[in-house]
């Protein structure tokens, strides 16, 4: 196959990321085409980046690369949806996203993450005791999404009986969008659950104030506003989503590289002061969310490449984390590799992700629970991929040790 049939053939659809993150594909667009167009069947189409340095370009730049015009997901959405995607800070520019993130970030300082990692800790504590008699579990329900959906609950004050219930409702969000599994879902009814969850537990901490994120965003006043009923809905529902799939996976991403590569597993056991370099390492390799996107407000370039206003620009954060004018040896995985300026946080700027230091917490303490405590983990059956062209999912994984 020559190069030009070659680009022809990438094909980064929902289909190709139930098979693997595509990091030949990458390799090939990186290389020879980093501002690439890819027909989407039924849709306009978009531009697919995957270096470090135009992913880092247009996250900083939102006056031209709007997340707000189209909302952050890659399909065309209807003015109804995106009016209501609109809602969320994820599809929100400046200055609407300024206040919204103003409000929210009080409810993130440094003072509640430090007091959230010794819980962290206990609770992965916990949750390996709870598994170590066992000699095998399913390491997605019975680890690695544990601690993340107990933080997330803990924090928006939902009571322990909801748990395993807001763990299937972010399946059910996040499978729903491509995966033949959910085809059953409605993911409108899941919505709404949790919108119902979110309007119980705003009413009681506005009556009873707890020391708690729900109270904080209840109470979170910027030039005199607070956020309303819907606004806190759809925070609530972003929480449940975004500070639970994605550091589930990512840990689950971590225990297969380190499977892969026995002696990185031995590095850490012997030297845990690896353990920072380490984190990070394992947040460039799994990558948890494949892409977000932006959308042109005005005609402009990328690389030279002309791009016109409206059309739709997607950053692909594997690929950047994979980039070798960045990341000497990209494919390697090294527990101790530094510099590491990945991206799976987002390439910064305003919507560089709200709870990296809370998931860094949570994907550290599980994994060193891991590492440290059941040593002899294997693979009891293939991991089952999630069909899904946003989260780079794995549903089960048997392992014993
Ligand atoms: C490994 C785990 C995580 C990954 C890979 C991840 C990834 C990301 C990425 C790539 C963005 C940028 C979106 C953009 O530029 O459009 C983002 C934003 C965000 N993340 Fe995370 N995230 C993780 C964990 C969490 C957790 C634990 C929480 C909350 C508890 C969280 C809450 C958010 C929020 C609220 C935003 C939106 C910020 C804004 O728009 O201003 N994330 N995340």
């Amino acid at each position: 196959m020559n190069l030009t049939e070659q680009l022809a053939g990438v094909d980064l659809l929902a289909g190709t990321w139930a098979r693997g993150v595509p990091h030949d594909q990458f390799d090939l667009l990186r290389e020879h085409e980093p501002v690439h167009w890819h027909p989407e069947p039924g849709d306009t189409g978009f531009w697919a980046l995957t270096r470090h340095e135009d992913v880092r370009r247009v996250s900083h730049d939102w006056e031209t690369f709007s997340s707000e015009l189209g909302a952050t997901f890659i399909p065309t959405q209807d003015e109804e949806s995106l009016a209501q995607l609109n809602l969320s800070i994820l599809n929100m520019d400046p200055p609407r996203h300024n206040r919204m993130r103003r409000l929210v970030s009080r409810a993130f300082t440094p003072r509640v993450i430090a007091r959230l990692v010794e819980e962290i800790e206990r609770r992965a504590e916990a949750v390996v005791d709870s598994v170590i008699d066992r000699g095998g579990c399913e390491f997605v329900e019975d680890i690695a999404a544990q601690v993340p959906v107990q933080m997330i609950c803990e924090m928006i004050g939902l009571e322990g009986e909801l748990w395993p219930r807001m763990f299937e409702i972010s399946n059910d969000l996040i499978g729903s969008r491509d995966d033949p599994a959910y085809s059953d879902v409605d993911p409108k009814a899941s919505s709404a659950e949790i919108y119902a969850l979110c309007d119980a537990v705003a009413e009681n901490r506005r009556r009873v104030p707890r020391d708690d994120l729900m109270t904080a965003l209840v109470e979170a006043e910027v030039d005199g506003e607070r956020l309303d009923n819907l606004e806190l809905n759809l925070f609530f529902l972003t929480l449940v989503v975004a500070g639970n799939e994605t550091t589930r996976n990512l840990i689950n991403h971590s225990l297969v590289v380190l499977l892969e590569h026995p002696e990185q597993a031995q590095r850490l056991r012997e030297d845990p002061s690896l353990w920072d370099t380490a984190v990070e390492e394992m947040l460039r390799w799994g990558s948890s969310i494949h892409n977000f996107r932006r959308t042109a407000t005005r005609d402009t370039e990328i690389r030279g490449v002309p791009i016109a206003a409206g059309d739709k620009v997607v950053l692909y954060y594997a690929a950047a984390n994979r980039d070798p004018e960045v990341f000497e040896a990209p494919h390697t995985f090294d527990v101790g590799r530094t510099p590491n300026d990945h991206v799976a946080f987002g390439g910064g700027g305003v919507h560089y992700c709200l709870g990296a230091n809370l998931a860094r917490a949570e994907i550290r303490a599980t994994m060193r629970q891991v590492v440290e405590r059941l040593p002899g983990m294997q693979l009891a059956g293939e991991p089952e991929r999630l069909r899904s062209d946003f989260v780079n999912g794995i549903k089960t994984m048997p392992v014993t040790w």
